[in-house]
């Protein structure tokens, strides 16, 4: 049997992987530290009520702390890793550059030295598309020069990747790095664009619609996600860098008028100038997922559909 050691576990995508990994027989062991980066309650229930019924270990603890590290290696014999702890969030990295760096960098390489210590089969962790900064030439492929990253969580993110070809090269670690595309679905963050959205909506609040609105995004729907993830982990070896996104440009203009007819009701806008850090479009070319025989199924008019179902029962509102 597989055991599968997931960073993150109590996050938006950690939770999500550990429910799919466990449904197909997998063993999973958890760590996060429920930090209250946004609302540690629903990390909680991310884990009560989300992955209810499940049987797993969770540690709650920081990547940081290496021996609790060692220590989690050592004790559960973990044959695989989907390291997706991290400081998230573009525009908060501006605010605290150290702490991103410190916890998406130095934690990182915990799990790495850990993971060639232990003889981890294969290392899978969470990149961003955010390393392609304002890149001009779309969609966003894996060969383009990504040097030029415009906040620091993007060049922490980065700065994995390229740590992490370093354990493959000396090490012989497998080891692949995700570059996840805007991400999104029921059980979410509160801090990104969507759940900002029906939550201002709502409450008949303006929403803050930033670069006018003049922004496109792959959205990538949560089952996509895992998916994909899941792909790479039993499939990826050696080093390698993949893309993982939906296969459709939306506008931001969109994403919001899907919202507003599952809502029934409109948003009032504000109309901001782009954000710094922020880059006005992210477009996937998911050519070398797809060639592992992976492809996104879930259009946003469904994903939103899903999204807003789970916000009405969560969040009891009507
Ligand atoms: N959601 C997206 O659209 C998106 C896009 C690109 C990349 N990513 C990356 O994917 C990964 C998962 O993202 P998510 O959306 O699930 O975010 P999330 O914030 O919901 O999940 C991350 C989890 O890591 C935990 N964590 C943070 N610092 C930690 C530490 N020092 N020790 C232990 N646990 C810690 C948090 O408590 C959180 O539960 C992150 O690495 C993120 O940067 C996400």
């Amino acid at each position: 049997m597989t055991k599968v050691l997931i960073t993150g576990g109590a996050g938006f995508i950690g939770s999500a992987c550990a429910k799919a990994l466990m449904d197909r027989g997998d063993e999973v062991v958890l760590i996060d530290n429920f930090n209250d980066y946004y609302d540690p309650t629903l990390k909680e229930a991310r884990i009560k009520k989300f992955l209810k019924g499940y049987k797993f270990k969770l540690y709650r603890g920081d990547i940081r702390d290496e021996k609790l590290v060692e220590r989690i290696f050592k004790k559960e014999k973990i044959n695989k890793v989907i390291h997706l702890a991290a400081m998230a969030g573009v525009r908060n990295s501006l605010l605290n550059p150290k702490l991103y760096l410190d916890v998406n960098v130095m934690g990182s390489v915990n799990l790495l030295e850990a993971a060639v210590k232990y003889k981890i089969k294969n290392f899978v962790f969470a990149s961003s598309s955010s390393v392609y900064g304002n890149n001009k030439k779309v969609p966003f492929a894996e060969t383009d020069p990504v040097d030029t990253p415009i906040s620091p969580y993007a060049a922490s993110k980065k700065a994995d990747e390229l740590i992490a070809h370093v354990y493959n090269h000396i090490y012989g670690l497998n080891v692949t790095a995700l570059r996840f595309f805007t991400v999104y679905g029921p059980w979410g963050r509160p801090d990104m664009a969507l759940m900002l959205f029906t939550e201002g909506i709502m409450k008949n609040e303006p929403i803050k619609v930033f670069n006018r609105g003049k922004m496109s995004r792959n959205f990538t729907y949560i089952d996509d996600i895992v998916s994909g993830v899941l792909t790479v982990l039993d499939k990826c070896t050696g080093y390698d860098v993949v893309n993982i996104g939906g296969d459709r440009e939306e506008t931001l203009t969109r994403y919001i008028e899907v919202l507003e007819d599952n809502l029934g009701k409109k948003a009032k806008k504000k109309l901001l100038p782009m954000q710094p850090g922020d880059v006005p479009t992210t477009v996937a070319d998911i050519r070398k997922l797809r060639k592992l025989g992976w492809h996104p199924t879930t259009r946003i008019d469904q994903g939103i559909k899903n999204f807003v179902a789970w916000y009405r029962e969560y969040y009891k509102v009507k």
